[in-house]
């Protein structure tokens, strides 16, 4: 680090930089990288942020442990505290932030390669992002089914359960089981699309990771499978996953919606970044 010129002067120097490669068409091939930091503004609350993640608020579930709400031998036991909780975080409440519209401008420009998130909440599809280019890593509410023998369950059924806060059951007389949303609880398998993508960060020209703490595997290692010489943008209020270990990393330490703003700004996108928000 060149210790002569002030750290904030560094800062912006490299986020011009970033800007100046994106500016150049040097960014074709962006990979976006985002967590449940990226939707707080819209409302729904992160899972580990101190005071207000959704870890630190479930006290009134009493579950055995904060995550046990998210674990599938847990949900086989006693499916409410899920399905309390499935209340408030259905989909169809909440307005995609100017983060998710930065993401959908990335892919009108032609610059986005592959968004992977782990957020549940479809704002990314809500903002615009082509469902090709989406790789909902812990699933989403999108589809459901029976968890004993897999049959997929009506969406208005579901929808129903979810407003009444009660358990749906599988429809096939002979099995009863529980059904749940395709949201990857702790203990199952990441869908099988995760990882025949796990190549793409490889391949990319440009990685950028938004709003996680990169704590739950195996998503946190993809910004470490970018190539070495690809830039790594972290936007977020810490600094997390070893971002910041390689020269080409740019580190902006702050709430994510300022971030993508100075970069838009930087790259001469605010107008369009505020008016693709304004019509979401
Ligand atoms: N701007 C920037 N960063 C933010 C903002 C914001 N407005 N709000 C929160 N953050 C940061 C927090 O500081 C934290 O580093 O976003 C990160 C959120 O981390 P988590 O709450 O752990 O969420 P996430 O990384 O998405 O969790 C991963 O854990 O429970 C599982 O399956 C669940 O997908 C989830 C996974």
């Amino acid at each position: 680090v060149d210790e002569s010129v002030p750290p904030e002067t560094l800062e912006s120097r490299t986020l011009d930089g970033l800007a100046k490669y994106i500016k150049e068409g040097r960014a074709k091939r962006i990979v976006v990288m985002t967590g449940a930091g990226i939707s707080t503004s819209a409302g729904i609350p992160d899972f580990r942020s101190p005071d207000t993640g959704l870890y630190a608020n479930l006290a009134r579930l009493n579950l055995p442990y904060a995550e046990a709400v998210f674990d599938i031998s847990f949900f086989r036991e006693n499916p409410l505290p899920f399905y309390t909780l499935a209340h408030e975080l259905y989909p169809g409440k909440y307005r995609p932030t100017v983060t998710h519209s930065f993401i959908r401008l990335l892919h009108d420009k032609g610059h986005l390669l592959k968004l992977f998130t782990q957020n549940i909440d479809c704002l990314e599809r809500e903002a615009g992002v082509p469902g090709t280019k989406i790789i909902e890593a812990h699933g989403s509410f999108a589809r459901q089914s029976c968890i004993e023998c897999k049959a997929s369950y009506p969406d208005e059924d579901m929808k129903q359960h979810i407003a009444a806060q009660t358990i749906p059951r599988c429809l096939r007389e002979s099995c009863g089981g529980l059904v749940k949303p395709e949201i990857v609880f702790f203990g199952e398998q990441l869908p099988a699309e995760f990882f025949m993508s796990r190549g793409l960060p490889a391949q990319a020209d440009l990685c950028i990771v938004l709003g996680t703490s990169l704590t739950v595997q195996p998503f946190a290692s993809l910004p470490s499978m970018c190539s070495e010489g690809t830039p790594r943008l972290l936007i977020n209020q810490e600094v997390v996953g070893g971002l910041g270990s390689r020269p080409d990393d740019v580190l902006l330490i702050g709430d994510c919606d300022t971030g993508v703003r100075r970069l838009a700004d930087a790259c001469g996108w605010r107008d369009e970044l505020e008016t693709l928000w304004a019509n979401t």
